[in-house]
C-alpha cells in the first residue's frame, strides 16, 4: 500500500528533523499503539529511542517475554524492563474497592516510569501513541489528549518533555495497517484490547498472586481454545475473570468447596457497546474441560451473557 508507505516515510523524515540527535523516551504498554509507534520510532531514529515496560505482575501468560521478543528480540528496540511486580501488588494489598485499585495501579505507573525516566540523561522527547479518536475525544489541547492507559501525563514537574505523538493523525484500523506495513508481527498487530490495569480488574476484590495464578492460567487456556477454534479472528474481547464465588463440587470420592471462573467473551465495534459472543456450546465444553482439570483450586466454569450496557465488558 503506497499511500501508507509515503506515510511512514513522511513520518520519519519530520521526526529525524524535529528529534535531530536528542533522546526520545517511550512508555510501552505492550498494547498496538504504543509498540507501533515504538517500531516506527526505531526505525527513524533507531538507539536514539528507549522504551520502557513496566512490567506491573498483572499481565496475562508470557506477555511480557513476548514484547521483548518482538521488540526487543526482532527489531532490536533498546527496551529498560522493570519487573515491578512486587511493587504493585503490595500497594495492592488488603484492597478491595475498584476505583482504588485502579488509581494505586495509575499512581504506581507513574511513579515507577517517573524512577526510569530519571536514570536516563538528556531524554528531551516524551512519544506517545495517541491516537486521532484521543485527540477529538478530549479537545484541542494535545498536551491534553492523553488516553488514561497509555498515559505517562501526570508526570512529575521536574520531568519535562516535548511530546511526540506520530499516530494522532490516524484511527486504529490504519495503526494496524501501519504496523503490518512496518513488518510488525500479525498477532502483535491484531491483539485483543487489553486494559491497562491488567488482571487486576478480572480479579474481582484484593488482588493476591494466588488467586492472579488462577486467572492467568484459565485465561491462557481461553485464548489457546479460541485460536484453535478460530474464534480470535471474530470475537473481539475474550477473557476469563474470578468473580470470588466459592461453590460445592465433587472430584473424585471428595467434595470441593473452590473458586468459580467465569469467561467473558463480546463481539463489539469500539468497546462502546457490546453484545455476549455466541461462541458454540462445544468450544465452551473444551474450555470448562481443561480448566477444572489444569487448574487447581477451580471447580466450576461460568459464562456471561450480558450485553453492554447494562453491564460493563471488564468487571470492575
Ligand atoms: P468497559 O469495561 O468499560 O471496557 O466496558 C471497555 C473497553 O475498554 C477497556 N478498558 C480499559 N482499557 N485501560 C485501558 O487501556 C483501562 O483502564 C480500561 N478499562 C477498560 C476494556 O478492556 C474494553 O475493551
Amino acid at each position: 500500500n503506497w499511500t501508507m508507505r509515503d506515510f511512514i516515510d513522511l513520518q520519519i523524515a519530520s521526526i529525524r528533523q524535529t528529534v535531530g540527535d536528542k533522546k526520545v523516551l517511550l512508555g510501552l504498554s505492550g498494547g498496538v499503539d504504543s509498540s507501533v509507534v515504538a517500531v516506527l520510532l526505531h526505525e527513524a531514529i533507531g538507539d536514539q529511542l528507549t522504551a520502557v515496560f513496566v512490567d506491573h505482575g498483572l499481565l496475562r501468560k508470557d506477555e511480557a517475554q513476548q514484547v521483548l521478543d518482538s521488540l526487543n528480540g526482532k527489531f532490536g528496540i533498546n527496551i529498560v524492563a522493570v519487573n515491578a511486580s512486587d511493587r504493585f501488588l503490595g500497594a495492592l494489598k488488603g484492597v478491595s474497592n475498584p476505583e482504588r485499585k485502579r488509581k494505586i495501579i495509575g499512581k504506581e505507573f507513574i511513579d515507577v516510569f517517573s524512577e526510569e525516566a530519571r536514570k536516563l540523561d538528556g531524554v528531551e522527547f516524551l512519544a506517545q501513541g495517541t491516537l486521532y479518536t484521543d485527540v477529538i475525544e478530549s479537545g484541542t489541547d494535545t498536551a491534553q489528549t492523553i488516553k488514561s492507559h497509555h498515559n505517562v501525563g501526570g508526570l512529575p514537574e521536574d520531568l519535562k518533555f516535548k511530546l511526540i505523538e506520530p499516530l494522532n493523525k490516524l484511527f486504529k484500523d490504519e495503526v494496524r495497517e501501519l504496523g503490518e506495513q512496518l513488518g510488525m508481527p500479525h498477532d502483535l498487530v491484531w491483539r485483543q484490547p487489553f486494559p491497562g490495569p491488567g488482571l487486576a480488574i478480572r480479579t474481582l476484590g484484593e488482588v493476591t498472586p494466588e488467586k492472579l495464578i488462577l486467572v492467568r492460567e484459565s485465561d491462557a487456556i481461553l485464548r489457546a481454545e479460541f485460536a484453535k477454534a478460530g474464534l480470535d479472528q471474530t470475537v473481539w474481547q475474550y477473557f476469563t475473570a474470578l468473580p470470588g464465588i466459592h461453590s460445592v463440587g465433587v472430584m473424585g470420592d471428595g467434595r470441593t468447596y473452590d473458586e468459580a471462573i467465569v469467561i467473558r467473551a463480546v463481539t463489539s465495534v469500539d468497546g462502546m457497546t457490546a453484545e455476549f459472543a455466541e461462541v458454540p456450546w462445544a468450544v465452551l465444553g473444551v474450555v470448562s474441560t481443561k480448566i477444572v482439570n489444569e487448574v487447581p483450586g477451580v471447580n466450576r466454569v461460568l459464562y456471561d451473557i450480558t450485553g453492554k450496557p447494562p453491564a460493563t465488558i471488564e468487571y470492575e
